[in-house]
This record gives structure tokens, C-alpha cells and sequence, in this order.
């Protein structure tokens, strides 16, 4: 046997993916399910199935008979943008995350074909829950870089269902992207509508922090821990967002096959400003109607399905919103048409809200990443970026043209705080600022939290935009100097007498 020198790692994957097997193995499906499905021998010449990226989805089969299907899925470990200026090394099912989208008939014969990339450095294999049979085929597809494997399944059960590597270390193949949906379409088929979308939900976990710029590595003791850097739909800030985003037009009929691959957290799946009309939760067959957020597990998926009745910008989050607003979990369906004032008239949610999470790019942040790791950052490299990233997250309250909001927060524009002392705002943003505190002659007293969370880059950034900008005095911040205030603080406290 070519492959012996993997067969402890095989033993390895088969240890761990074993026992979740059982548990899955047990699900005995509905006896409904089986009456009206055909399992008879294929018919007809076998088809080559086409999958799909996302969060495209596939044709529906259209087909009344039971077909030989054959599936061909190539394993590929590449660098890809998980966030503005952020790259991390993902292991896909095709090339994307989550992988290519595959969609068969109850009662088909797949024939599976998984193929692990040449150039890869390790082997992977598969488990679809959508399989009856041991690994969900995780057993029969173990497979190392430049082989393929093969192993044939009869779709027993309809439904929408994961499929992931569970080659060991099975959390780090999950957490590297490693995940999918396979629709087992009924025999009738799904009922028709106007978009049919492929969204799923991921945790992930890198050395740096958010948005720390670079390539960033894994981080498995985060992982172990459960404390993701990233929570993102289809794999990356932004995959879904501008110029991405999902689309449709009023008095359409919108089905989203949500998936979440965890591989730790389970998702509040909600969209703002929607109700699902119709979710088949967990996946199953049994209908909920109306309802305002629905839970997919770890490992798990729903069919969703809303009707738009009028236009704007739906905004799709894991409800647990601090993932939402800090660590990427936001997707946006944007909605044209004529607005229906009977149904909804008023403002539209809107830029301060999302600030820049649902911006189409930060690429004057990058450009001036760029510039900076090159040594050749210019105040007016800084000044653009620092706009960008302001009016993600100072403009909520120091409002876009930096007026403030009177007697609740104080202005930055011609500021008589910053005219005094222009490199005081630098210790504000790394340690807030709480308490009285006296700006062009009116009193302030509320609390502005750290803004810990931005690196220096992004401070300096920042702070040289609000300098030269609304009659400040100008001049720069350095990143150096964000630094030295930065480690000062990280200093242990003296003693308390
Ligand atoms: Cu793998």
C-alpha cells in the first residue's frame, strides 16, 4: 500500500471522527421521507454534477427519477482576504469558504470523487451529513495530497446538510474553512422562487488581533478556548457586503440556505428589518412560520424564506450582535424597488448604525498599510485612511463632520481640547476619558471607553485625519508614538497605599 507512512494519521482521523459518527448515524429518518422517495436502481446516464461558489447555488435538478450522480471535489489550501489588509492561510472544498455548493435529488446514487490538491501539505478527507454509512464517508475518502478518492452513497434522506473534513485534528481542518452544504432535494423539489442564495457562518481564530493587519496564522489555543477573532459569513469581512452583496428586488421571494460550519459557536441567525416567513429549522421537514431569528448549530443548517416588501439595505447577523459589530458577522441583502409607504416609511437604517461594516472596501486603509511597510506613509495617505476608519467608529459619536452632539459629546471640530494639547487626543483613544471635561467652553461629562481594539496604525491614522481636518491645528500622529503611550499603560499599577 502507497500510503503506508499516512496509516497512523489515518488511524488518528478515524479515532476522532468515529464517535460523532454515531451520534449521527442514529438520526433514523422520518418514515414520511421514505414513502414518497424512489430508491430504485439510477436511471438514465449518470450526470456529472455542477457545483457552485457562493453564495451562488445550483440549478434544481428538475428531475422525477433517481440518477447516478458524480461529484468531483477538489481540496485546496490557499491564502485568501479574511478582512481589509488581513490574509490567512484557509483549507477550501474548491477553492472557496465555505466550499462549493452541491445539490442532488432524494434517491440518487452519488458517486464522490475527492481530489487533494498537488501542491497541498495535508491530507483531508470528508464527511457529509447528508450520508448514511460510517464517517459519513470521512472513512473511505482519507486522502493525501496528489491522490483521490472514491466512494458511492445513496441520498437517503431529503434536507440541507454540512459536510466537513474530519481529518485530525478535525477543529483545525473546521476552523481552517474546511465546510459546505449538500441539498438533498425532495422528490417533488423545492418549492419555486426568485433567489436562492448559499450563506454560511464560521469561526475563526488568528494569532493577531481583529484586524490585524498581514498574514495571520492559526491560533489553536484560541480555538480551544472558544474566543474567536473572526465570526464571518462566507469566510470573510466584507464577502457579502458593497458591491457583494446579496440582491433582490421588491415583492420577491428570497430562500437563503444558511450553514454554520462553527467550528466551536452556534449562530442567532436574524436579518434586520425581515421576518422569515418560512424556515425549516435545523434543516428538518417540519415547517416554522414567522419567525424573527432562528438558531443553527454548530454543524448545522436551516433553509430560510422572506418575502421583500420594500426596498433598502437587509442586514443579515449572528444576533449574539457583538460578533455583528466587532468581529465581522454581517452580510448585507440589498432590496430595489418602488417603497410601499403602507408597509414602511421613515428612515433608512443607515451608515452610523453599521458605521464601516458594511462599507465596500477600506482600501485607502490598505494603500496606506501598504506605505507604511514600505516606509514611504504620507500625512495624506494617513489623512484617507483615518476618514475611512472614523466614520466606522468615531462618527456614531462624534457624528460625521465632527460637531459632536451638544451636551452629550463634545466636538472635535476646531477643537479647543485639541488646539491646547494636539497629541492629547492619542492617551483619550487608548484610555477614554470619563469625567468632566471642558471643550470650546461647554461642559461634557460623559464616558468614552477605550478604543483598544484599534491598532496603532489606526489610531495614528485617525488622529492625523481629525488634525487636519475641521479647523485643527493639522500636523501628524505617528504610529511610534501611538506605541510608547500604548506600552505606558501597559506598565503594572504602583501599589495602592
Ligand atoms: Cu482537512
Amino acid at each position: 500500500m502507497k500510503q503506508s507512512s499516512l496509516s497512523l494519521l489515518t488511524l488518528l482521523a478515524l479515532a476522532v471522527a468515529q464517535p460523532s459518527l454515531a451520534a449521527e448515524a442514529a438520526t433514523a429518518p422520518p418514515a414520511s421521507s421514505y414513502v414518497h422517495g424512489d430508491f430504485g436502481p439510477p436511471r438514465g446516464d449518470p450526470i456529472k454534477a455542477f457545483l457552485t461558489e457562493p453564495p451562488k447555488v445550483p440549478a434544481p435538478t428538475y428531475r422525477n427519477y433517481p440518477a447516478k450522480v458524480i461529484v468531483e471535489l477538489e481540496v485546496i489550501e490557499k491564502e485568501l482576504p479574511i478582512s481589509e489588509g488581513v490574509t490567512y492561510t484557509f483549507w477550501t472544498f474548491g477553492g472557496t469558504v465555505p466550499g462549493r455548493f452541491i445539490r442532488v435529488r432524494q434517491g440518487d446514487t452519488v458517486e464522490f470523487h475527492l481530489k487533494n490538491n498537488p501542491n497541498n501539505k495535508m491530507p483531508h478527507n470528508i464527511d457529509l451529513h447528508g450520508v448514511t454509512g460510517p464517517g459519513g464517508g470521512a472513512a473511505s475518502s482519507f486522502t493525501a495530497p496528489g491522490h483521490e478518492s472514491q466512494f458511492t452513497f445513496k441520498a437517503l434522506n431529503q434536507g440541507i446538510y454540512v459536510y466537513h473534513c474530519a481529518t485530525a485534528p478535525v477543529g483545525m481542518h473546521v476552523g481552517n474553512g474546511m465546510y459546505g452544504l449538500i441539498l438533498i432535494e425532495p422528490p417533488e423539489g423545492l418549492a419555486p422562487v426568485d433567489h436562492e442564495y448559499y450563506v454560511m457562518q464560521g469561526d475563526f481564530y488568528t494569532t493577531g488581533k481583529y484586524r490585524e493587519k498581514g498574514l495571520q496564522p492559526f491560533d489553536m489555543e484560541k480555538a480551544i478556548d472558544e474566543k474567536p477573532t473572526y465570526v464571518l459569513f462566507n469566510g470573510a469581512e466584507g464577502s457579502l457586503t458593497g458591491d457583494k452583496a446579496l440582491t433582490a428586488k421588491t415583492n420577491e421571494t428570497v430562500r437563503i440556505f444558511i450553514g454554520n460550519g462553527g467550528p466551536n459557536l452556534v449562530s442567532s441567525f436574524h436579518v434586520i428589518g425581515e421576518i422569515f416567513d418560512r424556515v425549516q429549522q435545523e434543516g428538518g421537514t417540519k415547517i416554522q412560520e414567522n419567525v424573527q431569528t432562528t438558531l443553527i448549530p454548530a454543524g448545522g443548517a436551516a433553509i430560510v424564506e422572506f418575502h421583500t416588501e420594500v426596498p433598502g439595505s437587509y442586514v443579515l447577523v449572528d444576533h449574539s450582535i457583538f460578533r455583528a459589530f466587532n468581529k465581522g458577522a454581517l452580510a448585507i441583502l440589498k432590496v430595489d424597488g418602488p417603497p410601499d409607504k403602507t408597509i414602511y416609511s421613515g428612515k433608512e437604517v443607515d451608515s452610523v448604525y453599521l458605521g464601516d461594516r458594511s462599507a465596500p472596501n477600506l482600501a485607502a486603509v490598505t494603500q496606506a498599510t501598504k506605505a507604511a511597510a514600505a516606509g514611504k506613509l504620507t500625512k495624506e495617505d494617513q489623512i484617507k485612511a483615518g476618514q475611512q476608519l472614523f466614520a466606522g467608529t468615531c462618527s456614531v459619536c462624534h457624528q460625521a463632520n465632527g460637531a459632536g452632539l451638544p451636551g452629550v459629546f463634545p466636538p472635535l471640530a476646531k477643537s479647543s481640547l485639541i488646539a491646547a494639547e494636539p497629541k492629547r487626543p492619542i492617551d483619550i483613544v487608548l484610555h477614554g476619558l470619563t469625567g468632566k471635561v471642558n471643550v470650546n467652553g461647554q461642559d461634557y461629562n460623559s464616558v468614552m471607553p477605550p478604543m483598544t481594539q484599534l491598532n496603532d496604525d489606526e489610531i495614528a491614522n485617525i488622529l492625523t485625519f481629525v488634525l487636519n481636518n475641521w479647523g485643527n491645528p493639522g500636523g501628524r500622529v505617528e504610529a511610534e508614538e501611538v506605541a510608547k503611550v500604548r506600552a505606558e499603560a501597559a506598565k503594572p499599577a504602583a501599589p495602592a497605599h
